[in-house]
């Protein structure tokens, strides 16, 4: 599993993100700029906490010495810049304590930071229980990742038991939990499913960045090439939920951000928070941490550059105003506007 991580972690810093769907995306400009940068207001109130932007660390690290390294500097990194960070799947210290410090230490560095713990849907209940304690979590996440498993040469096959433990979880669990995708995106249908499960914070995590099905497809004999092209991407999953209204919903956003640009459509779309893996996985691997962290603060100064140049003060302002898609996205909202 340490091997496996480690794998993940080496062919992720090889993807490339360069074209998705934001790049389909446009706000109508507004010319007559009439408001400051420093007037501008990202901060977001979320689990009891005020969080400075929106941005956070998604699940990633852990499980490897490798891992652990890359842990230790993710969670600098979101001490420094205010960040909530999200390790990745805990399941490996499950199987080894030996790897419990390689998650812990998030912990450890950020002490009073908003840090979620991060488990497979395939794990049991005891495991969710183990993985919130072992960080002392804020929030846990469960990823649903099928469409991963099935392309891992040691992945899971069995998933009929799903539906059953999102509720156990649901019903037991104290603390926030959140269900993410790993960049496949989600429909509203499967939205709308686990909110009848009693979800209520969802991370659609969609294609457009970080794709697991070609880094598995690296790691098996047979290539699976075409399956690669599965999924929604981010900006077409906000799409599919901008009218979902469900009381008490969050929507996270993450898969394919890129830049400070991404991040502002991601709000404009709905986003509550959103989440960034192989972009801070490349800025801490190929930078200083103090560069990294540089790097990181001019992030939320240029979304914050950005949404003023669209006279948008806060985000709830930022919703309101109006895009433009391309040919490719209006098919897609077309082909979906009458769907369940
Ligand atoms: C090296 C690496 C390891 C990951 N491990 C996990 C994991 O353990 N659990 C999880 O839910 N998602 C994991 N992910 C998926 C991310 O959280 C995210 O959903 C996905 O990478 C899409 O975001 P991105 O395009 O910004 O990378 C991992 C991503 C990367 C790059």
């Amino acid at each position: 599993m340490s091997n496996r991580k480690d794998d993940h972690i080496s062919l992720a810093l090889n993807q490339k993100f360069i074209n998705n769907d934001f790049d389909h995306v446009r706000f109508v400009p507004e010319s007559l700029c009439y408001t400051d940068c420093s007037s501008v207001d990202i901060s977001v109130n979320f689990f009891d906490r005020k969080l400075l932007s929106p941005i956070y660390i998604n699940a990633m690290s852990g499980g490897s010495l490798k891992s652990l390294e890359v842990n230790k500097k993710l969670a600098k990194l979101s001490k420094a810049c205010g960040f909530p960070i999200a390790t990745g799947s805990i399941s490996a210290a499950i199987k080894n304590e030996k790897w419990k410090n390689s998650f812990s230490i998030v912990r450890e560095i950020n002490r009073d930071g908003l840090i979620f713990a991060n488990i497979g849907i395939t794990k049991n209940f005891n495991n969710v229980l183990k993985a919130i304690d072992i960080l002392k979590a804020d929030a846990i996440q469960i990823h649903l990742n099928a469409a991963q498993e099935i392309i891992m040469p040691e992945g899971d096959r069995f998933f009929s038991f799903s539906k059953e433990k999102i509720k156990e979880i649901t019903s037991k669990i104290k603390i926030p939990v959140i269900v993410k995708e790993v960049g496949f995106g989600m429909s509203k249908e499967s939205v709308s499913m686990l909110y009848d499960l009693g979800v209520r914070n969802i991370d659609i995590s969609g294609k457009g960045g970080t794709n697991f099905i070609k880094i598995e497809n690296h790691r098996r004999e047979t290539r699976l090439e075409s399956f690669e092209n599965h999924g929604f991407s981010t900006v077409e999953s906000l799409l599919d939920l901008k009218n979902i209204n469900k009381k008490q919903l969050n929507i996270f956003a993450s898969g394919g951000i890129r830049d400070a640009y991404d991040i502002v459509k991601a709000l404009a779309l709905g986003a509550k928070l959103v989440g960034m893996s192989g972009y801070f996985l490349k800025l801490v691997e190929e930078n200083s941490l103090e560069e990294a962290i540089k790097k990181a603060k001019n992030l939320i100064e240029d979304v914050k550059n950005i949404m003023a140049v669209l006279n948008a003060k806060s985000i709830e302002e930022l919703k309101s105003k109006k895009l433009i898609f391309n040919q490719k996205l209006l098919n897609f909202i077309n082909q979906r506007k009458n769907s369940h």
